[in-house]
C-alpha cells in the first residue's frame, strides 16, 4: 500500500515538472522585434537580439541560460563609426529595425550574425536610399567591441534575415510594402561582400497590411516561412507558408493562418506577432514575438513593445502550434535555474544604483539618443568623484522641431522603463548653471516629440527681488514641461526659500500607477522637503515603435549664441527601483 502511494506521488510529481509556469514579458520595456536563438556549444546559451531605432548603442543582445533570467551582455552596436548616418536620421521612427540574429558554425569555428536596416523613415518608400541593409558578425557576443562593421548590401527593404542551406549556400529574405515592391523577397547573399543574387518573391502574405519580418526554417523537408502581417499595431499577427520543394517555392499558406495573434480579443497582451522561432536543449520549440501591454483601448503602453515568450508544439510534418500570448503561461518544463557569468550589462529586472567611479566604463544598459557627441558624457573627470559630468546641448530634448536634430545632438543619457511601477531618483549639482535658459533635469524620454521633465533652469524673474548679483535677474526656478500630441502646459516654479543652485537637489521620476508618473525635487539632505511639481499620463507617451527611457538631460534650450558644451553639470547616485509590473 505505502508503496503505491509513494509510487503515485513520484508519477504526479513528474507529471507536474514536465510543465512549468512563468510570466511575460521576458524582455520588459524597449524590446521590440526580438530574434532569439539556442546555442548548444556555446554552454547551452539562449541569445536575443532587439530592435534599438534611433538609440546608441544599439542592438542590445540579452542571453540567458533558463529562459527566465535575461541578462544585457553587449550592443552589437557599439562604435560610432559602425554607422555614422545614425547621428543624422530624420524622424523618431527612423534607426535600427529588427535584427535577426543567427549562429554558424563551420569548420568547428562559430559565428553569430546579425542582418538589419538602418531606415531613414523620412524618405519616400521607392527611394532605395531608404533603406541601408547591411550584416555584421562576431565570434564573441559577450565583448560589444568585437562585432564587426557593418558590410552593406543593396535591398530595397527591410526586416532582413539570413538563412543557411545545408550546403552551406547563404540567402537573404527580406520585405518591402506590397505596393512599390511585392512582398517577401529571397536572394541568395556573399556575407564577406555583401552581393546578392537575384531577388525572387516566394509569397506576399496572406493579403494584410505589411507582410514582414520574415524568417525561414527548414525542417522535415519542408522550408518554413514564418512572417508578420497585419503591421506592428492591434491588427499584428503571425502567419506562415512553407514550400515542399525547395527554398524559392511554391509555398503554400498554413490553411489556419494566422497562426499566432491576440487582435480582436480582450487580452492585456496586445499587437502581438514578429515572432521567432527556436529549440530548447531538449527539443522543444519556443517562439519570442513582441507584444504591448495596452488592453484593446490601446491608449496606455509606454514602454512600448516588448518581447514575450510562449511554447509551441510543432510536430513532424506538421504546422507548429502556439500558445497564445498572455501575462502568465504554462509550457514546456523550463531549463534549471542558472545565471550567465560572461558580459558586462545587468539583468534586464535589476534595480540600477549607479554611483560611476573614477575609471568605470558608462554602464552597457544606458542609451542616448542617437550617436552621442564626443566628450560629452565623463565617468568623474579630475575634480568630481563618483560623478558623471553632462556637457550641455544647444538642443533640448525636442530637437529642432521634434523630427530632427542634423547631427547636432541631445544631451541626453538614460535607462529603459522596464517596470510599470518604477522609482527613478537622481542627486543632481546645478551649481554651474549661469545664463537663461540652462537647463539640467530629469526626462521620460519616448522620442523628440513624445517626452516630460522636471528641469532646474535658469529665468529671469519679473519681481525686483533679483538672484544674489544685481546686475543678472536670473533665478533658479523648477520648470515641469512635456511634448505629447495634446498640448502640456508648463509648470514654473521659483527655489523655495530652503534651497538655492549650490544645494545638492535630488530629483525623482516616479510611476506611482499604471497610467500616472510624477515629478519631483528637494534639497538632497533634507528628502522630506521634496516637492512634486508635475504629473504626466502614460497615455500622452504611448505611441510609434519605441519605448520610453528615463534619464537626466542638459541643455541651453536653444539659446542665441550658445554652443554645445556652453556648461557642464555633474549627477551621481543614479537609482532606479523596479516596483511592479502589470501583466493582467
Ligand atoms: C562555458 O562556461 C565556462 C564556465 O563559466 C567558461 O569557462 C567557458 O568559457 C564557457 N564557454 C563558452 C563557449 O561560452
Ligand atoms: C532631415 O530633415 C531636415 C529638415 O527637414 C532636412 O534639412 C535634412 O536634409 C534631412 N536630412 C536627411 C538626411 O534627409
Ligand atoms: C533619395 O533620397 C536621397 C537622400 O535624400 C536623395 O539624395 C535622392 O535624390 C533621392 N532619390 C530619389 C530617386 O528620389
Ligand atoms: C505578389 O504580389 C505581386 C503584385 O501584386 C504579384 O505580381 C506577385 O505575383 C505576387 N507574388 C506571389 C508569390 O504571389
Ligand atoms: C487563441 O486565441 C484565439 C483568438 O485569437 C482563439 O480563437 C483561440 O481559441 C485561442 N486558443 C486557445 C487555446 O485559447
Ligand atoms: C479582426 O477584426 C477585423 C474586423 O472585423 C478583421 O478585419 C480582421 O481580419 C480581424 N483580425 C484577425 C487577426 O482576426
Ligand atoms: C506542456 O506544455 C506543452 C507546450 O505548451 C503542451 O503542449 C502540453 O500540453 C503541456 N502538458 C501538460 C501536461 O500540461
Ligand atoms: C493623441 O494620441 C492618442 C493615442 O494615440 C489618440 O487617442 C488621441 O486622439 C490623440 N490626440 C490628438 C489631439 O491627436
Ligand atoms: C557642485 O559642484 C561644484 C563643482 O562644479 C563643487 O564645487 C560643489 O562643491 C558641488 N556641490 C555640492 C553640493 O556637492
Ligand atoms: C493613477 O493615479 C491617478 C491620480 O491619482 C488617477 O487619476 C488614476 O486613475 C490612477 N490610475 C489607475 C490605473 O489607478
Ligand atoms: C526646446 O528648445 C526650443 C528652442 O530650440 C524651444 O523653442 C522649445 O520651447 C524647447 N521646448 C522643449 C519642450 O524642450
Ligand atoms: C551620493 O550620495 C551621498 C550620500 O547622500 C553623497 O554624499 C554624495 O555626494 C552623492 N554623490 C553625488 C555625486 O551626488
Amino acid at each position: 500500500m505505502i508503496l503505491g502511494v509513494l509510487a503515485i506521488l513520484a508519477v504526479s510529481a513528474t507529471a507536474l515538472a514536465a510543465n512549468s509556469t512563468y510570466t511575460n514579458p521576458i524582455l520588459p520595456g524597449f524590446h521590440p522585434d526580438p530574434s532569439c536563438i539556442f546555442v548548444p556549444s556555446w554552454n547551452k546559451t539562449y541569445f536575443c537580439a532587439s530592435s534599438s531605432f534611433n538609440a546608441f548603442p544599439g542592438i542590445p543582445i540579452h542571453a540567458s541560460r533558463d529562459l527566465q533570467n535575461w541578462k544585457l551582455i553587449g550592443n552589437a552596436l557599439s562604435r560610432p563609426e559602425m554607422l555614422p548616418a545614425l547621428a543624422t536620421t530624420n524622424r523618431s521612427t527612423s534607426g535600427i529595425w529588427a535584427p535577426t540574429l543567427r549562429y554558424r558554425e563551420e569548420k568547428s569555428k562559430g559565428r553569430f550574425w546579425i542582418s538589419t536596416t538602418l531606415v531613414f523613415d523620412d524618405l519616400p518608400k521607392d527611394n532605395v536610399s531608404r533603406w541601408d541593409n547591411f550584416v555584421i558578425s562576431t565570434d564573441n557576443p559577450y565583448d560589444s567591441t568585437s562585432w564587426t562593421d557593418p558590410v552593406h548590401f543593396k535591398f530595397g527593404g527591410y526586416d532582413t534575415s539570413l538563412f543557411w542551406e545545408d550546403n552551406g549556400q547563404v540567402y537573404v529574405v527580406g520585405s518591402h510594402e506590397y505596393e512599390v515592391w511585392p512582398g517577401i523577397q529571397l536572394a541568395t547573399i556573399d556575407l564577406q561582400n555583401g552581393k546578392t543574387g537575384p531577388w525572387s518573391n516566394p509569397w506576399n502574405g496572406t493579403g494584410a497590411l505589411a507582410p514582414e519580418g520574415p524568417h525561414i526554417y527548414k525542417k522535415d523537408g519542408f522550408y518554413y516561412l514564418m512572417l508578420a502581417e497585419g503591421g506592428t499595431g492591434l491588427g499584428h499577427m503571425v502567419t506562415m507558408a512553407r514550400s515542399r520543394h525547395g527554398i524559392q517555392g511554391p509555398y503554400e499558406p498554413a490553411p489556419q493562418n494566422p497562426l499566432l495573434t491576440n487582435a480582436n480579443t480582450t487580452a492585456f497582451f496586445q499587437t502581438v506577432g514578429h515572432a521567432d522561432l527556436f529549440q530548447d536543449a531538449r527539443g522543444n520549440w519556443w517562439a519570442v514575438a513582441l507584444s504591448t501591454r495596452s488592453g484593446p483601448e490601446f491608449l496606455n503602453y509606454p514602454m512600448g513593445r516588448e518581447t514575450v515568450l510562449t511554447p509551441v508544439t510543432w510536430n513532424q510534418g506538421d504546422w507548429p502550434i502556439f500558445t497564445n500570448v498572455s501575462g502568465t503561461e504554462n509550457g514546456w518544463e523550463l531549463p534549471p535555474q542558472t545565471l550567465v557569468p560572461e558580459g558586462k550589462g545587468p539583468y534586464v529586472d535589476s534595480p540600477d544604483h549607479l554611483t560611476f567611479p573614477p575609471g568605470s566604463p558608462i554602464p552597457e544598459h544606458l542609451v542616448h539618443w542617437r550617436l552621442p557627441t564626443p566628450d560629452t558624457y565623463l565617468v568623474s573627470p579630475p575634480g568630481y568623484y563618483n560623478s558623471l559630468v553632462l556637457r550641455s546641448s544647444v538642443l533640448n530634448l525636442t530637437g529642432y522641431d521634434g523630427y530632427y536634430t542634423g547631427g547636432k545632438g541631445q544631451t541626453f543619457i538614460g535607462r529603459r522603463q522596464t517596470d510599470n511601477l518604477f522609482t527613478y531618483i537622481l542627486d543632481v549639482n546645478a551649481s554651474s548653471l549661469r545664463e537663461e535658459e540652462d537647463e539640467v533635469g530629469v526626462s521620460v524620454f519616448l522620442v523628440q516629440r513624445y517626452h516630460f521633465e522636471l528641469g532646474i533652469v535658469l529665468l529671469s524673474s519679473s519681481s525686483s527681488s533679483s538672484y544674489s548679483d544685481s546686475s543678472v535677474s536670473l533665478k533658479p526656478h523648477f520648470r515641469f514641461r512635456g511634448i505629447s500630441n495634446t498640448s502640456v502646459p508648463d509648470t514654473v516654479v521659483p527655489f523655495p526659500s530652503f534651497i538655492s543652485l549650490d544645494t545638492a537637489i535630488t530629483m525623482e521620476i516616479k510611476a506611482f500607477n499604471w497610467t500616472h508618473y510624477f515629478f519631483s525635487a528637494g534639497p538632497r539632505d533634507q528628502r522630506h522637503l521634496m516637492q512634486t511639481y508635475g504629473y504626466a499620463r502614460g497615455e500622452q507617451i504611448s505611441w510609434g515603435f519605441t519605448g520610453t527611457l528615463v534619464g537626466p538631460y542638459a541643455t541651453t534650450n536653444g539659446r542665441n549664441g550658445s554652443a554645445n558644451g556652453a556648461f557642464s553639470v555633474s549627477v551621481g547616485n543614479w537609482t532606479y527601483i523596479p516596483q511592479g509590473q502589470v501583466i493582467n
